[in-house]
């Protein structure tokens, strides 16, 4: 069924708070020691537990407890937690009960004092957790704070201390703290082999970093976390202003939220130093000293407090020399407001050199004023295959006093071995984001969530030919066992597909209605998210060539969904590599408008446009009688003016079908729906993947191989061979131009989906009756003067008296017969 799903996730962003200010996360484990101290420790808020108090954590056949007065504290770094350590002369282990399975922090306090025979700076030793390899033949010279950060999904966390030959190790004091879910989530995945998601990366933080701005110390930020200034990691300070205008932060319309970075970092930033010279054109870099051989996670924290109005800043942002944010406008990335807090994720290559440069430019684009902003940026190290975060160069974030040797420029080192690192493997991952209680799932679903209706026989009488108001029935919830029953118990002879989502089965209800049944992986963040849309939008959205759901399931932390039984499968089965029985040209035409209604309808029948965001032949489904149905809502969006809780712009679809300006652009519209179907178009007339890498080079991707024979005018030399000779000349040309459109490079050059409708249509009718006359003259004629009547007809609010259609709603529209009234048109404008 439509839950195939293969993901590409690029740009990320964050998203969604549904409360107001998400601050004050109260970890669900927090275990926090202060090694060899006899007394409990307070910093900040937090109390550090006594040694002897923590000794039910400890496994250790000899230890010993070491203590040294510090000169007074003067700066962050003497924290009290470095006064006091414990010795291993020999292997020991920390285990910590883990209650919330998910990301934890590791947190290790070292500081090498003398102690008795003991001199801390002369230990060696490797400390592991979760089979990852966290520092290895380690040594300290320096006060030093290692952050660690590992997903735990058993019941216990096991840190494990072994001293390298004849040596020892040595611990100050120790935080294993859960992380908030969505912190790091894993919603990643691409389509590199190499790079599987986030969750299971154990990561280490290499780089926090404040710009423009002064330490945020741990007290001042809610997950505890320490941010540096900036300054010297910039490659030229010169080039570089600071700003500050922290009091102008808006968390409270919700991209991020104060958990992932607190509003002193957003609230201050650097910017180009550009002198009120309007013609400035240079990067402000930065470099950080990083360990060879890794790949790292960055995230870039932005926040434009310094515009005086939407969409005056345009700029890139370079990873090393790839360009990783083309013409970014922080304005469109935040929902058209100012001051409100994004942030970037990517994942690099394995890095090359010990130097990782990141820099921000001013960008070409709309002649904009040049300047370029960071707020904050992190560096997080990601474990090696061998599952090892330790290399040679290992740096220590928070000694700042450490850091001097880095802000050097390094002339003419912009190797060609950054852009073959970078330049094809750069994975932007995408963070949606729903604040969810930590376990409390149910809560925030609140609408559909209305307990004690018993609906399970809705099914059946639910109807679904016409718009019905949005909220007018949310009682689409079906107790497990009745799920069980109509699923013979999920049978395994039953399914009927599999994706990332989880697998579909064929089901019957108890009054024989023959039902879909997709039931969810369990636990899995993104899942979660889609199952929610999906449910949120199929509620609403309720039309005869839109699949309908028919009810739900969420006890037990089950995530199902119930849909309508869709006969014929997907169209993409009915193309090729089933051994279906080959379409009709005629057939194919029907289908592609059905589908083309329901996203017509998508785009226009509600407020605000609704967008697919996965259009693809899988996701199209067919009944009984082959009539469309688009499926898989899991990944659409509604704008902004609807909900804000549900816009996200994050690029998300299927490979072969992605919008390249989306892509580029991170912007999303309706026309990356036109151009996924442009896509389908083709494939409905070629009858082959969109994507086929056992082909030759030229012909892999359909789309490219596609307008390579439209745009010569010999389509036909490409077409299934199935349908040769069975097209009208006419009806196909009309059907390349259309697909053609959809293609456009630019959004604004590609037609609407009413458009596209209205086309479709009319290739129809070029296929069933001769159309008198020059045909080929009346093609070209239907394109330029039927575009704008057709503009205006989906656009419900003007009152273009040329469109003579009282329509009250965009589903009544898909029900005139557009065949008629496309005829009507042709008889008054055509000649
Ligand atoms: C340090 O250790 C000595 C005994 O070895 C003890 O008397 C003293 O209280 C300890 N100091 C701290 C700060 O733990
Ligand atoms: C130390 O802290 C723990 C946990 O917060 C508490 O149970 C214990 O009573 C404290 N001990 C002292 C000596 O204050
Ligand atoms: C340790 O700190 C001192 C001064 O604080 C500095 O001179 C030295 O380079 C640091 N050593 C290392 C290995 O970072
Ligand atoms: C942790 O891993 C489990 C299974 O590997 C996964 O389901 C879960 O989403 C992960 N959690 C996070 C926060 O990455
Ligand atoms: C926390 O931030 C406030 C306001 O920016 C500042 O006054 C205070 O000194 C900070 N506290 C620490 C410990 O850095
Ligand atoms: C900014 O840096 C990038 C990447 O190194 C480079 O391609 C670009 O030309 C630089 N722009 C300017 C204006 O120097
Ligand atoms: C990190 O370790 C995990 C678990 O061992 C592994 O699945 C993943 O591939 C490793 N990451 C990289 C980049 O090799």
């Amino acid at each position: 069924m439509g839950c195939f799903k293969f993901d590409l996730f690029i740009w990320v962003l964050s998203l969604l708070c549904l409360g107001l200010l998400c601050s004050g996360f109260v970890p669900a484990d927090n275990y926090l020691i202060d090694c060899g101290s006899l007394a409990n420790t307070t910093v900040g808020n937090r109390v550090f537990l006594a040694d002897n108090l923590a000794s039910k954590y400890l496994s250790s056949p000899k230890d010993v407890v070491a203590n040294v007065s510090l000169k007074p504290i003067t700066s962050f770094d003497d924290s009290p937690l470095y006064q006091t350590a414990r010795i291993f002369p020999e292997s020991s282990k920390y285990t910590f009960s883990i209650s919330h399975s998910g990301r934890h922090w590791i947190r290790l306090y070292f500081y090498p004092f003398v102690f008795g025979s003991y001199d801390l700076s002369k230990a060696k030793f490797s400390i592991s957790a979760q089979n990852f390899a966290l520092l290895t033949d380690f040594s300290v010279q320096n006060t030093t704070l290692k952050e660690f950060s590992v997903n735990v999904t058993s019941d216990s966390l096991v840190i494990t201390f072994t001293p390298s030959s004849n040596s020892f190790a040595f611990l100050n004091a120790i935080e294993v703290v859960s992380v908030p879910d969505q912190l790091i989530t894993d919603d990643v995945s691409s389509g590199s082999e190499k790079f599987q998601g986030l969750m299971n990366q154990a990561l280490e933080t290499a780089w926090r970093v404040n710009m423009g701005g002064p330490i945020v110390s741990f007290e001042n930020d809610t997950l505890w976390r320490t941010w540096v200034p900036d300054q010297s990691f910039l490659v030229n300070e010169n080039l570089a202003k600071d700003f500050s205008n922290i009091a102008a932060v808006k968390y409270d319309v919700g991209l991020a939220t104060e958990d992932i970075a607190p509003q002193t970092v957003y609230g201050t930033l650097t910017e180009m130093n550009s002198a009120d010279n309007p013609n400035s054109n240079f990067n402000v870099t930065w470099e950080f000293t990083v360990d060879p051989g890794f790949q790292y996670l960055v995230r870039f924290h932005f926040c434009d407090v310094v515009s005086k109005s939407l969409n005056q800043l345009y700029f890139n942002v370079y990873v090393d020399s790839s360009n990783v944010a083309p013409d970014l406008d922080l304005s469109t990335m935040t929902i058209n407001k100012l001051a409100v807090p994004y942030y970037l994720d990517i994942v690099t290559a394995s890095i090359v050199r010990n130097k990782l440069r990141i820099s921000i430019g001013p960008s070409a684009v709309n002649n904009a004023y040049p300047n370029a902003i960071l707020n904050g940026l992190e560096i997080m190290k990601m474990n090696n295959s061998a599952g090892s975060l330790s290399g040679t160069n290992s740096v220590s974030f928070s000694n700042s006093s450490s850091k001097s040797n880095v802000g050097v420029i390094v002339g003419a080192s912009v190797g060609s071995f950054i852009a073959v690192a970078l330049a094809g493997v750069l994975f932007v991952l995408c963070r949606r984001r729903k604040r969810l209680a930590d376990q409390g799932h149910s809560k925030t679903w609140s609408p559909f969530s209305m307990n004690g209706t018993n609906s399970h026989t809705m099914g059946s009488k639910y109807s679904y030919g016409t718009t019905a108001s949005a909220a007018s029935n949310y009682s689409y919830r079906f107790p497990f066992g009745v799920v069980q029953e109509a699923t013979n118990n999920f049978d395994e002879s039953w399914v009927i597909g599999i994706g990332g989502f989880g697998k579909v089965y064929k089901g019957t209800l108890n009054d024989g209605t023959k039902v879909a049944v997709k039931r969810g992986n369990p636990r899995s963040q993104q899942g979660l998210a889609e199952f929610r849309t999906e449910i949120e939008m199929l509620s609403q959205f309720r039309h005869r060539h839109l699949v309908s759901l028919i009810g739900y399931c969420d006890d037990k932390n089950e995530m199902i969904l119930i849909y309508e039984y869709m006969e014929n499968g997907t169209l993409k089965g009915h193309l090729y590599g089933s051994g279906h029985p080959s379409l009709s040209w005629k057939q194919r035409l029907e289908i592609c408008i059905g589908s083309a209604r329901g996203l017509h309808y998508l785009h226009t029948g509600y407020a605000k446009a609704v967008i697919h965001r996965d259009v693809k032949s899988a996701n199209i489904l067919l009944d009984e009688n082959l009539m469309a149905k688009v499926a898989d809502f899991g990944l659409s969006k509604t704008g902004p003016e609807i909900d804000q809780t549900h816009v996200s712009t994050a690029v998300k679809g299927s490979f072969g079908y992605l919008d390249p300006e989306y892509f580029r652009r991170q912007q999303l519209t309706e026309k990356s729906d036109v151009y996924s179907f442009g896509v389908v178009l083709f494939e409905v007339l070629c009858a082959r993947p969109v994507i086929d890498p056992s082909l030759p080079r030229e012909m892999v991707n359909l789309a490219e191989w596609a307008m390579k024979w439209q745009k010569k005018g010999q389509l036909e030399q490409i077409i299934d061979s199935t349908l040769a000779g069975k097209i009208r000349p006419d009806s196909l040309r009309k059907f390349g131009e259309t697909a053609e459109k959809c293609l456009a490079d630019y959004g604004v050059d590609r037609p609407s989906m009413g458009d596209v409708l209205w086309n479709l249509e009319y290739a129809l009718q070029l296929q069933e009756t001769e159309i008198p006359g020059d045909a080929e003259e009346n093609s070209t004629n239907m394109i330029g003067e039927l575009s704008p009547q057709i503009n205006n007809y989906s656009n419900v609010d003007t009152n273009d008296s040329a469109v003579q259609f009282e329509v009250s709603s965009v589903d009544d529209l898909s029900g005139v017969s557009m065949s008629k009234v496309f005829s009507q048109l042709v008889k008054s404008e055509g000649r």
